[in-house]
């Protein structure tokens, strides 16, 4: 079975299952199609399955045209997971969220394999590509697939591969990013990581699906703690008087030893803020408590407040209290230059900001509406950005650095800027560093 699988990798007679049609798996979806693979990609959500069947694209960085170049390579989407079936590999790329005890919500990973399981047949490669905690591919997804009477190793494959997309980042494609592969066992790791192979130029075997699950979680837990470190950093050096991203800037120059990571009003974005909370739960059941995790957490989600307590002071400097004023938002979108709201610190910023009385608006040229979200509710369209419009504003908060921003028309227009991103080097009396 495990020859028979290779083959139709290394002849392209595979097709390629992709389930879950978002910010991970439609690029992947793209660069198989690209390839030469026929990929059939499969989600829950209608709307999105009729898009892309229409050729349209409903993320910001993925172009209608490469959606409709991919359609006249014989992609094609379904909600019907009977097809499963016609597809060699099946990549589960679907959220991993936290609930509202901030755990693990795997409701999404178990209901597509469980909506999955019923059309599983020999020769099948399920991989899951989705963020989340060491063991979950052979505690959750191994037995299941067992308990269709498939052998995992001799008569299906099972991997685990996590996704490294960096939304916006220009300089990587799917393409040029190693990937990580784990098997449940050597020929699941050998069948993973030839399929993964076909299409990523760096392949990196790991000697487990845990290895591999263990490696995402590093990584971004790593991030998580030094963006906590710099964030705490740049209070500190704020009550010294000091510009922590002068600091950062000139500790960067060290060519060894030293990676800079930058402050801001928080964190955001669906990786982040979340997955290394997935560590922290499992830690649990090992009995180790996760110290790093929990005190860049701690930290991290402090940082809207800090940002609101710079606004408070500023306009009190001005005789002007929150309530009442009129403070505008730049940047929305969680990260720069993408229209990607999830998690985005902006957003806890302009509830903060409400609460206390502002009337609050917001200018995001990548975010034309505030979109529906689980947890948050704004009525309210981006404001265009010109130099009257900034200027009726008692304050601008600059949330997220987009470089659509005019910043020197900023500079100019606005009565009072507070800047959470470090963007404006030269110190002047209506700009405040928060
Ligand atoms: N976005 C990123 O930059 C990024 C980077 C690395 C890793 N990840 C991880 O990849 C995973 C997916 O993230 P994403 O950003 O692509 O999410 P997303 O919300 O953009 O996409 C997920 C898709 O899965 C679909 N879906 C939900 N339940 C389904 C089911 N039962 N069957 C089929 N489809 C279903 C949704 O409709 C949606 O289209 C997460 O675990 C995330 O942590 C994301």
């Amino acid at each position: 079975m495990k020859q028979q699988v290779l083959n139709r990798v290394a002849d392209k007679s595979a097709v390629i299952g992709i389930v879950g049609l978002g910010y991970v798996g439609l690029p992947l979806m793209l660069r198989f199609a690209e390839v030469g693979y026929k990929v059939l990609g499969f989600d829950i959500d209608d709307s999105k399955v009729d898009a892309l069947m229409a050729g349209k694209s409903y993320i910001e960085h993925i172009s209608a045209e490469s959606i409709a170049e991919a359609r006249g390579r014989g992609f094609e989407a379904t909600t019907d997971f009977a097809r499963a079936p016609e597809a060699d590999a099946l990549i589960m790329c679907v959220p991993t969220p936290l609930n509202k005890y901030r755990e693990p919500d795997l409701s999404f990973v178990l209901n597509t394999i469980d909506s999955l399981v019923p059309h599983l047949r020999p020769g099948h490669l399920v991989s899951l590509e989705s963020t989340t905690y060491p063991g979950t591919t052979d505690e959750e997804l191994l037995p299941r697939i067992e308990s269709r009477g498939l052998k995992v190793g001799q008569d299906a494959f099972l991997v685990f591969s996590p996704e490294r997309e960096d939304p916006g980042n220009p300089n990587f494609t799917t393409r040029t990013i190693p990937k990580v592969c784990g098997g449940v066992t050597p020929a699941c790791q050998e069948v993973g990581v030839a399929l993964y192979s076909a299409v990523i130029d760096k392949v990196v075997p790991v000697s487990s699906t845990r290895a591999a699950e263990m490696t995402k979680l590093l990584e971004n837990i790593h991030r998580a703690v030094n963006i906590g470190l710099v964030n705490e950093m740049k209070i500190v050096a704020d009550r010294m008087g000091i510009d922590i991203h002068e600091v950062i800037r000139a500790a960067a120059t060290k060519p060894f030893g030293f990676v800079p990571y930058y402050p801001g009003p928080g964190l955001g974005g669906h990786c982040i803020p979340i997955d290394p909370f997935y560590l922290t739960w499992k830690a649990r059941e090992y009995g180790v408590n996760t110290r790093f995790i929990e005190l860049a957490g701690e930290v991290n989600s402090n940082m809207p407040d800090y940002v609101v307590g710079k606004v408070a002071a500023a306009l009190n400097k001005r005789q002007k209290a929150i309530n009442g004023s009129r403070v505008l938002v730049l940047g929305i979108a969680y990260k720069k230059n993408v229209d990607d709201m999830r998690e985005s610190p902006s957003v806890m910023l302009m509830e903060k900001l409400r609460d206390l009385g502002a009337a609050v608006a917001y200018s995001d040229p990548h975010v034309p509406v505030f979109p529906k979200m689980r947890e948050h509710k704004f009525d309210l369209k981006s404001v265009p950005f010109n130099a009257e419009t900034l200027a009726s504003y008692d304050c601008v908060v600059l949330a997220t650095d987009h470089d659509k921003f005019d910043y020197p028309l900023l500079q100019q227009a606005a009565k009072l800027i507070v800047d959470s991103r470090g963007k404006f080097l030269e110190p002047a009396e209506h700009i405040v560093k928060a």
